[in-house]
């Protein structure tokens, strides 16, 4: 499996239950190194970038309005086919379908406050990291 780059935000209402050390757990028993970190409360106008291309669905406006109530943790994600092994480690979308012991099954309460994000493909994982890191703020590991 090739080695990648994934974009992971932790969510405002994982944030607000103090399982931030939690989930890097996780991500570093999986072979996950975190690359890029930063905690920031989005603004309005960067949710609505971030999510643009989820803008006529009809939880968008929820979406923004939650992804902005409260601070968060972005960073990026390196290892072996680290965009599979993060969703993986995330669970389904909706945390009443999620596996147990995925992230989302654990700390999750709702479809709309599901405690984190991945990227879902190669694409995606480029243009997220490049929307909250420059090249000098991502440290690879040697
Ligand atoms: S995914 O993860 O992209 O395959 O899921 P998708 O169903 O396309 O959803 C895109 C993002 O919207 C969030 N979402 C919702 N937010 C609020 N309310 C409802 N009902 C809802 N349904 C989906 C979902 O968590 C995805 O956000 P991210 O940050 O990508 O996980």
């Amino acid at each position: 499996m090739a080695n990648e780059r994934t974009l992971s935000i932790i969510k405002p209402d994982a944030v607000a239950k103090n399982v931030i050390g939690e989930i890097y757990s996780r991500f570093e028993k999986a072979g996950l190194n975190i690359v890029a970190a930063k905690m920031m409360h989005l603004t309005q106008e960067q949710a609505e970038g971030f999510y643009a291309e989820h803008k006529e669905r009809p939880f968008f406006n929820d979406l923004v309005a939650f992804m902005t109530s409260g601070p968060v943790v972005v960073q990026a994600l390196e290892g072996e086919g680290a965009i599979l092994k993060n969703r993986d480690l995330m669970g389904a979308t909706n945390p009443k379908e999620a596996e147990a012991g995925t992230i989302r099954a654990d700390f999750a309460s709702s479809i709309d406050a599901n405690a984190v994000h991945g990227s879902d493909s190669a694409a995606s994982a480029e243009r997220e990291i490049a929307y909250f890191f420059n090249d000098n703020e991502i440290c690879p590991r040697g």
